[in-house]
């Protein structure tokens, strides 16, 4: 019975572009037919209210089946939930404002349109922020929009580098933190900070420092792609081979929570794969 809940669940991420896209569609028409032009389209503004709510709700619903699923804890949750919760209901409520009170929605639709529209942007988001871990919508932004964890200031110069906070922990925010973050921690483990990740998942502690072989997060991305234990999952953007040598060495040096390139006396062939991974 569980599992048909899980199962469910995850057409959550399907089924919740129904009520974005008609929602819009609702919005757009309520502007548009205050035109004489679109004014033919005015009878099917109400419908496509309450068929954006009720796709709303029901998306609220496989939600909820999704979110049972282990691994969904923190704020993030609860804020898309109920975003999530309240835009349906403001959908509905604007459905029976305009049937029942049509004069004074007249006046009112604006204010109606302006939440609806708010809030759809809102629970998108972070829902969006759940799927794709927090820095996915800055990845390639334009330098100073890019959000750095703790906003480092850009390197210029391999041996200044901190090796975990420049390094190793931007890989791991990029590639794996959209599954391992304090939201949606899979196989119980976070990578949001130093702190949680070396504080392991379900089986215990994934970083050995100095053992980088007895560690299960570099057994992890060194495995055959194909294997059922290999990190990142589900055919998502793997490591480089770069990025890869950089996790093992910094494990082999300690697993420090920072120190600089220059400091830790990186070797030659290290430094050029730090340099290579940071783009200089
Ligand atoms: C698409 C989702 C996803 C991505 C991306 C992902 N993981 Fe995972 N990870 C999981 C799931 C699910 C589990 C739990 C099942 C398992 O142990 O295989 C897990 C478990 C783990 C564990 C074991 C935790 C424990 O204590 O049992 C490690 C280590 C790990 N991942 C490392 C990584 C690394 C490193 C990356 C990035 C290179 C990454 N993961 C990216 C989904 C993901």
């Amino acid at each position: 019975m569980q599992d048909f809940i899980f199962f469910l669940g995850r057409f959550h991420v399907l089924v919740l572009h129904l009520p974005i896209g008609i929602l819009m569609l609702a919005i757009g028409l309520e502007i548009a037919t205050r035109w004489p032009r679109f004014a033919a389209l005015r009878p099917a503004v109400p419908a496509t209210w309450l068929i954006g709510a009720l796709c709303a709700f029901l998306t609220v619903t496989l939600g909820y089946m999704h979110a049972s699923e282990p691994g969904f804890t923190g704020e993030a949750v609860n804020w898309h939930r109920w975003s999530g919760v309240l835009l349906a209901a403001s959908a509905l409520l604007v459905w029976a404002w305009q049937r029942e009170f049509p004069k004074i929605y007249d006046r009112g639709w604006p204010l109606a349109c302006l939440i609806t529209g708010g809030l759809l942007v809102a629970t998108g988001h972070f829902g969006g922020n759940l799927t794709h871990g927090p820095t996915y919508l800055t990845e390639f932004a334009p330098g100073p929009l890019r959000s750095g964890p703790g906003g480092r200031p850009p390197v210029t110069n391999v041996a200044d580098a901190d090796i975990f906070l420049d390094v190793v922990q931007p890989t791991l925010l990029t590639r794996c933190a959209s599954c391992h973050n304090d939201d949606k921690r899979r196989g119980a483990l976070s990578m949001a900070t130093y702190k949680s990740l070396m504080e392991g998942g379900e089986s215990g502690a994934v970083i050995d420092p100095g053992e980088k072989q007895r560690s299960d997060l570099y057994r992890r991305i060194t495995l055959p792609a194909d294997h059922k234990d290999f990190m990142p999952k589900n055919g998502r953007t793997p490591l480089t081979p770069d990025e890869v040598a950089v996790i093992g060495w910094w494990i082999e040096a300690g697993a420090l929570p920072e120190g600089t390139v220059g400091k830790l006396n990186a070797p030659e062939d290290i430094r050029a794969k730090i340099a290579k991974v940071l783009g200089l």
